[in-house]
């Protein structure tokens, strides 16, 4: 058993209460690599934000756990030699499809675990997240659940909103599993395209996609049943247009990309949305300035030199969504 403690990682119950108190969010930073470690870690110490770095089961096949749990503990070493005396990094299991997995991570390292039940029947959901809180909170490790199902791009509008989360649902679900933070689908959704043409209006002055707004209805019905809960986005990467046009201009192929505006988001940080998951923005970045950066430069093969202004333009982002949208900035 390795404690998170050991490890000088924090859990996520105050950087919560905080920030449902400050109305603000913070950020939750997939990582797969050490680049994006590394500009995880600069641009919290940088904006002197508590961050998350989260972990999916994809990033543990591609990189190792154990390997990204020791990333994790160089990011608090890092943090600190770049001048930040105390950083609040939470170590975070995304998607955990499992008591297992969980269980797993939480023995590993993690201070916090998300128990993924949204597809399962919600008697299910609500047994299984809450063996995970009684296993997680013996370490005081902190458990996201989820309720209501983030659409995929297939999905008509109609049937996105028929998953939705059912406000009636959430005091009875956070009571009986005891979770201490609820993951909603108010109309985000994983990945670079978010919704279809079809679901979006085009601006007409420069022919972009304009997509439907978020539920915010909801979010606040969420609210008025559970006041103070942290509630946590999933699927929130606004999908820059300047990063898509980089990536399509150097050889890409990612037509009619489309994300969540960056104002919504901005709002959601003001709510109880205390917990913002932003992966294919990291990607995005990555990739542009990878692509970029090969095509004028035919002839390098060092991975280290592509690499760097990947990190750069990773960085770049990470600030831009602390300072800019999430506003957990300064709190440190
Ligand atoms: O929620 C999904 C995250 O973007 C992780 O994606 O499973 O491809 O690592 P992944
Ligand atoms: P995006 O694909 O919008 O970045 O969402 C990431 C996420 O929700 C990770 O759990
Ligand atoms: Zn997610």
């Amino acid at each position: 058993m390795t404690s998170y403690k050991e490890l000088g990682l924090v859990n996520t119950r105050e950087m919560f209460k905080k920030a449902v108190a400050g109305g603000y969010a913070i950020p939750a930073f997939n990582f797969n690599t050490m680049e994006q470690m590394q500009a995880i870690v600069q641009a919290a110490v940088e904006t002197k934000s508590p961050v998350i770095m989260q972990v999916s089961k994809g990033a543990r096949n591609y990189a190792n756990g154990t390997i990204l749990r020791y990333m994790a503990q160089g990011a608090v070493e890092y943090a600190k030699e770049l001048g930040c005396p105390e950083p609040q990094i939470a170590l975070h299991l995304d998607h955990g499809d499992s008591f297992e997995i969980c269980k797993e991570c939480i023995d590993n390292g993690f201070s916090s675990v998300m128990f993924d039940g949204s597809h399962l029947p919600y008697e299910e959901n609500i047994a299984i997240t809450k063996q995970v809180v009684e296993y997680a909170h013996k370490y005081d490790v902190t458990v996201e659940a989820e309720l209501g199902v983030l659409a995929g791009v297939e999905d008509e509008v109609s049937a996105a909103e028929s998953h939705y989360t059912k406000p009636e649902e959430v005091i009875d679900f956070s009571t009986r599993s005891g979770c201490d933070s609820l993951a909603i689908s108010i109309g985000t959704s994983h990945g670079a395209y978010k919704f279809t043409p079809e679901q979006c209006t085009r601006d007409p002055k420069t022919g972009k996609l304009v997509p439907p707004p978020l539920a915010f209805d909801i979010l606040h019905q969420i609210e008025e049943k559970l006041p103070g809960f942290p509630i946590v986005l999933h699927g929130s990467s606004s999908v820059p247009q300047d990063e898509v046009d980089t990536i399509n201009a150097y050889g890409g192929k990612l037509p009619d990309a489309v994300g969540i505006p960056e104002e919504q988001l901005r709002e959601a940080s003001k709510s109880a949305v205390c917990k913002i998951n932003i992966d294919s923005d990291s990607r995005l970045a990555m990739t542009a300035a990878i692509r970029k950066y090969l095509a004028e430069n035919p002839s390098h093969f060092d991975p280290r030199q592509y690499l760097k202004p990947a990190r750069e333009n990773m960085k770049k982002m990470y600030i831009h969504k602390i300072v800019n949208v999430l506003g957990s900035n300064d709190k440190l």
